[in-house]
């Protein structure tokens, strides 16, 4: 159950900065947690969920300089960011691009870092290297898409709708395969696609029947990158596929990481993707707002699965303010 109360705000540790959250986003996270199956990792508030803010250094810990106070930061948290004030460490926070209004910069973190972290990190992607990105209407798959084009890459995807992925081209998708609950057209799809080829790699958000379907498609020496499970958490694979085309899998979560983890994860965004965000060549992609008054709706609208792009949450008044004002 959600309700909305009052709680001392937490205070800044050694190393750490308080932020005063002006807007958040939802997330699948958020989604479990409240129904029990999520329960938020050691460190982070229990019951106060949401794992991304942008927001203003409102103070600092020890050893942190006072000049931060007044910068507008974005990140990803353990928890606690669906409420008015968070405590970070200042090295897993980034500063926001000026051209970022409030709202804007909410929908950016869990995308672009999952995104990022995952194809340009962990899978290395190279240019001209074909990537093909599962339930791409998601906020994650639209960072993604974006990503795969700023790198020189050539995005694909799959949506149970067509739309989704008419509207994903606008944003740089290659092309693209509504697939309902029938997965067997992808396989002629990808060879069509890639000239027989294949991907060389997959970003899977789905999970469950998707990650047999992905491993049939890869390329020799592919890299199928497994995101999410929200087609379930059981897969039933070929290992013979997979030994033959010496295929990589790899898992990959954010919420769990220490907390060196997350700092180089939110360096390596802020250093590569940030510039991007500021000239515009990456934009945060937004489904719809809610206040934080709000939130049982949001929840609902996330749940719809109807969303292209990110569900933010307005929770400070100023949240509608763009950066100049
Ligand atoms: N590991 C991590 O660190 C990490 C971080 C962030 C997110 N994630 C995971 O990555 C995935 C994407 O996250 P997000 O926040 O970007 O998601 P999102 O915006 O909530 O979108 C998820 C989309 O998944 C599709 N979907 C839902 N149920 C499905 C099913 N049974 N089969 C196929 N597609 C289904 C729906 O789109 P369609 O209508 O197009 O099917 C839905 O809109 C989620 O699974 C999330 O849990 C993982």
């Amino acid at each position: 159950m959600l309700v909305i109360r009052d709680v001392p705000a937490p205070e800044p540790s050694s190393g750490e900065v308080l932020v005063r959250v002006v807007a958040s986003a939802l997330n699948r996270a958020d989604l479990l947690q409240r129904l029990g199956k999520y329960p938020a990792p050691p460190g982070a508030p229990a019951n106060i969920p949401g794992i991304e803010f942008a927001g203003e250094v409102v103070e600092v810990g020890s050893g942190v300089p006072p000049s931060r106070i007044g910068q507008r930061v974005f990140g990803i948290a353990g928890g606690g960011a669906h409420s008015e004030f968070l405590v970070a460490h200042e090295r897993a926070v980034a500063v926001i691009p000026e051209c970022l209004s409030w709202i804007e910069a909410a929908a950016v973190p869990e995308a672009f870092v999952t995104a990022h972290d995952a194809l340009w990190v962990q899978a290395a992607l190279r240019p001209c290297e074909r990537v093909l990105i599962h339930a791409v209407g998601s906020g994650v798959g639209l960072a993604a898409v974006q990503l795969v084009r700023a790198i020189g890459a050539v995005p694909f995807g799959t949506a149970r709708t067509q739309e989704k992925i008419d509207r994903a081209r606008e944003l740089g998708l290659e092309d693209g395969l509504a697939v309902g609950g029938d997965l067997s057209p992808l396989a002629p799809a990808v060879e069509a696609w890639t000239a027989h080829h294949g991907v060389d790699v997959v970003l899977d958000l789905a999970g469950g029947p998707y990650v047999g379907a992905s491993l049939a498609v890869l390329a020799l020496r592919g890299r199928l990158l497994l995101v999410g499970s929200v087609a379930g958490r059981r897969a039933e694979i070929d290992l013979g596929l997979a030994i033959s085309r010496r295929v990589r899998m790899t898992g990959t979560v954010l919420r769990a990481r220490p907390l060196e983890e997350k700092i180089s994860t939110i360096r390596a965004f802020e250093s590569e993707v940030v510039p991007l965000l500021a000239t515009g060549a990456v934009v945060p992609v937004i489904d719809s707002v809610y206040d934080l008054d709000s939130i049982v709706e949001a929840h609902e609208r996330l749940e719809s699965n109807a969303t292209f792009g990110k569900v933010v949450i307005r929770v400070a008044s100023d949240a509608s303010n763009t950066s100049l004002e």
